[in-house]
């Protein structure tokens, strides 16, 4: 791009009182006046919080960025968003993914910046960020702050799939309250985001996937210092991606998407990366639908063993190659002529790629499952759609499964009387839980991957269906339909099932449906008191209001598209 085209003259590039503001309150940071001589100007959208561990170490990434920016001849400036940590945000980070994105679109779109690079974590700090760019459209670079070296416990390898499996164990008395505390530093040694292909994981993987990284971006562990030099090439390469106007739409295409949805199936990914990839395609104006996923998923195996589909761990997964092997692997089905971050495609960045481990990234001749690592139901019970991770599956025969529905009407009634003594399931049943989707329990909170009952567990049952409007943690395993569509607070036929109704998951025929006829559907339709959601200020108010269903992304309605990158109103 021209010198002085660029955003940033705009503001910089001024004379008089209006170039004389722009220019002198920089000044007070003791930039030299060449400094605003027409280099591009990059902003490092930083995440950084102390409420956000995973986040912790951005800070020093931030630098490594900024000595690639000034080595490219770019003038870095790094500026603060709202960062979300998915461990202490109540109710949910993912209530605030939107109004993050907010925070993103309109800083980027507001401020002199010209490109930007986005500093990417903990699970919702990815499509956060991703949103909100995109909604702007300048060139772009994501740089993901890496995973936590895998945690050792007591001469064991574990990650945070581990936190249910002891969480189980504590409550079947197998463990104390002082060895499960003993486990957390074990588990959390490192700076970095989950070391499991959870949602963090899985964000990162997407985003290479996408070709909004430089390749190996998303297994680098955090404390290796190959991250920051990842950081530091990306902060010298955004540099270029402006000159030559490598806009995001560019490379945000129908075909990068189709890319990521295949990869994601092949790694095992969240299930998050379903409602992520869906917001992120309605902001860049790519047409996506959840139909999209079964047609590409249906023959794709798991081609990776990472927890919680598999046994080993990020770390692992970066020592045998990365993603650029998962690619290389799978080029003959991706559109390998996708373009990148670096100005080359998905097949270029993949040919060099060489497997050192195989029992970490496998082929599709020799997958780790034949099981797909998505899936998309439809049925009366989920009319626009559910999903589930048959590779996370405990028990692979529940893909095909008839059973009585347990019903618990929402999270106080069913944290109540799960444990009850007196509560009427066995491993048949189906759990069914509703009133945590997008609007229900506002932010859609990870709760599906529902416990199973206390007197279950102690006669040594280890899964079951479970179904609810709710998400679940990328961490968590199970038979576990989650995000159906429309969900129980808009009255969906969720809302309408009662205890003993039974229910047929079918995974092979993507189908969920619930025996119950229309007419009894009708009956109990009209005796249906909707919930009275009860949220009449602020923000949570506004998402409410506005959040659509998980089918579309769990947007607000009035984000999708964008704005692209001229400010709103031009004041000097
Ligand atoms: Fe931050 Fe898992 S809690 S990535």
């Amino acid at each position: 791009m021209e010198e002085n085209k660029l955003r940033s003259r705009g503001w910089f590039g001024k004379s008089g009182k209006d170039g004389f503001i722009y220019r002198a309150w920089m000044k007070n940071q003791g930039y030299p006046s060449d400094e605003f001589d027409g280099r591009p100007v990059i902003g490092i959208c930083n995440t950084f919080s102390e409420l956000t561990p995973c986040n912790g170490h951005f800070r020093e990434l931030a630098a490594s960025v900024k000595r690639g920016v000034w080595e490219a001849g770019g003038f870095p400036v790094e500026f603060p968003v709202m960062s979300l940590g998915e461990t202490l945000i109540k109710p949910t980070a993912m209530l605030y993914r939107n109004l993050a994105s907010m925070d993103v679109e309109e800083s980027i779109r507001a401020n002199p910046i010209d490109g930007v690079v986005l500093l990417c974590g903990c699970d919702k700090t990815t499509p956060s960020l991703v949103m909100g760019a995109a909604s702007v459209n300048i060139p772009t670079i994501v740089v993901s702050g890496g995973p936590m070296l895998t945690g050792k416990y007591r001469g064991k390898n574990i990650g945070t799939s581990d936190i249910w499996r002891f969480s189980e164990m504590h409550r079947k008395g197998e463990i104390s309250q002082e060895e499960l505390s003993d486990a957390e530093a074990c588990m959390c040694r490192s700076n970095g985001h989950c070391a499991v292909m959870g949602t963090a994981s899985t964000m990162a993987c997407m985003v290479e996937s996408l070709g909004l990284t430089l390749p190996e971006n998303a297994a680098i562990p955090a404390a290796d210092s190959r991250r920051k030099v990842i950081a530091h090439l990306s902060g010298r390469r955004i540099v270029q991606m402006v000159k030559e106007d490598l806009r995001l739409s560019k490379i945000l295409t129908k075909e990068a998407f189709e890319n990521a949805i295949m990869l994601n199936a092949a790694i095992g990914g969240s299930t998050n990366f379903v409602i992520h990839l869906l917001a992120i395609a309605g902001r860049i104006g790519v047409d996506l639908s959840l139909d999209h996923f079964n047609q590409l998923c249906e023959k794709i195996p798991l081609l990776l063993n990472l927890q919680p589909s598999g046994g080993y761990f990020m770390e692992d997964f970066y020592y045998a190659g990365g993603l650029p092997v998962v690619m290389k692997e799978m080029l003959s089905l991706l559109h390998a002529d996708a373009i990148t971050a670096n100005g080359k495609t998905i097949g270029e960045n993949a040919k060099t790629a060489e497997c050192f481990d195989p029992e970490v990234i496998a082929t599709l001749a020799e997958p780790i499952k034949d099981l797909t690592g998505l899936a998309v139901v439809k049925g009366n019970l989920c009319i626009n759609g559910a999903v589930i991770k048959p590779s996370a599956s405990l028990k692979p025969e529940l893909m095909q499964h008839r059973g009585r529905a347990v019903v618990f009407e929402d999270i106080d009634d069913y944290k109540a009387r799960l444990d009850d003594p007196e509560l009427d399931v066995d491993e048949d049943s189906i759990l069914v839980l509703k009133n945590v989707g997008p609007k229900g329990y506002p932010g859609m909170p990870e709760v599906g991957n529902m416990s199973l009952p206390k007197k279950l567990l102690a006669k040594g049952v280890i899964d079951m269906v479970r179904i609810s409007d709710g998400r679940m943690s990328g961490t968590g395993f199970g038979t576990v339909v989650l995000h159906v569509s429309p969900e129980a607070a808009v009255g969906g036929n969720l809302a309408l099932v009662r205890d003993g109704d039974i229910i047929e998951l079918n995974v092979e025929k993507r189908s969920l449906n619930l025996e119950v006829t229309e007419e009894e559907l009708e009956r109990r339709r009209a005796e249906y008191v909707p919930l009275d959601l009860g949220y009449n200020r602020g923000y949570v108010n506004l998402h409410v209001r506005h959040v659509m269903q998980a089918h579309q992304g769990a947007d607000l309605d009035f984000l999708r598209g964008g704005s692209g990158d001229k400010v709103t109103r031009d004041s000097h």
